[in-house]
């Protein structure tokens, strides 16, 4: 069996496309592990991780937290928030002393691009990117790519279109490396304020016409409008955006093919997404959450190989 081809997963951008693949076999196994009564496996028993998330998260914290315990690893969470950052320590002081009591991989998330990659280059443990600001979030791609592949059967020769909020979109610059790695077409599509200005380079279409993108594509990845990051005006309301940008069931029945929905939430109901659509048949959101677990098992099993 062939192994990974890096001691951490900093992002989709340097890993291959053999990796990819590795993982997905390595996750449709623990799919069929957490299904069962008795979803645990001891492969993580002799490791002990620490989720570092400086930014809130529902789904990625729960999600590697229960990925961790099925594969029976010791598991320390720290947030921000109730810890001494707020008494000025800084990030490194923090890792190493988490470090200190014997940890030996890092999950985390944070604000500044690139601080995993600071970080892979400062300590000895496995670093897991659970995304870096405006970059990457590698898992969440995986997990996406994961879905397609469950719900059609493969990746490559698809079309899939990313809409919304790209500019400021960690989701959409993963998803881009992680489709084209695997041979899918991929697409943009938004207001061009919300693109861009370098997105031609990444070898994707460009359509700010909504319509014609969910006239072209297999899949649409709806983003979530990262209101958080956008200290100007991208558009001139919410109203308008929703009105041109959101997805709903009109717009859905009146094209002339079925597609596959998707978001990696959390949603902004109403504003890039209707209800209708986000619980409807079409949509495989909730699945995207189930093989979250799966595949971020399969990452944190494979990264304990190469200690
Ligand atoms: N998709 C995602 O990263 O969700 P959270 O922010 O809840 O982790």
């Amino acid at each position: 069996m062939s192994s990974f081809s890096t001691k951490h997963l900093l992002g989709i951008k340097n890993i291959t496309a053999e990796d990819i693949e590795l993982i997905f076999q390595t996750a449709d196994n623990f799919k069929e592990v957490i299904n069962r009564p008795i979803k645990k496996v001891p492969s993580l028993r002799d490791i002990t991780i620490a989720n570092i998330f400086f930014e809130n998260s529902t789904r990625t914290r729960l999600s590697f937290e229960l990925a961790e315990k099925r594969l029976s690893a010791d598991v320390v969470n720290f947030s921000a928030g109730s810890s001494s950052v707020k008494k000025g320590e800084t990030l490194l002081d923090t890792v190493n002393n988490i470090l200190a009591m014997k940890v030996d991989m890092v999950v985390i998330r944070h604000s500044g691009v690139g601080v995993p990659h600071f970080l892979s280059r400062k300590i000895d443990a496995n670093i897991v990117n659970a995304g870096d600001g405006t970059h990457e979030h590698p898992t969440q791609a995986l997990l996406d790519s994961f879905s397609i592949r469950e719900k059609l059967g493969a990746v490559g020769g698809k079309k899939v279109v990313l809409i919304g909020d790209i500019l400021h979109s960690r989701v959409a610059m993963s998803n881009i490396f992680a489709l084209q790695k695997q041979g899918a077409e991929v697409m943009v599509c938004g207001p061009s304020t919300l693109i861009p200005k370098y997105i031609d380079k990444l070898g994707v279409k460009v359509e700010h016409n909504l319509r014609k993108a969910l006239q072209w594509c297999d899949v649409a990845n709806v983003l979530r409008i990262q209101l958080e990051r956008q200290n100007i005006q991208y558009f001139p309301s919410e109203r308008e955006y929703s009105l041109y940008y959101g997805v709903n069931k009109e717009l859905l029945d009146s094209l002339d093919k079925e597609i596959v929905v998707m978001h990696p939430g959390p949603i902004n109901r109403g504003l890039e997404l209707s209800s209708d659509v986000a619980d409807s048949e079409h949509s495989i959101i909730l699945d995207q959450v189930e093989n979250g677990v799966a595949v971020r098992m399969a990452v944190l099993y494979l990264l304990a190989q190469q200690r």
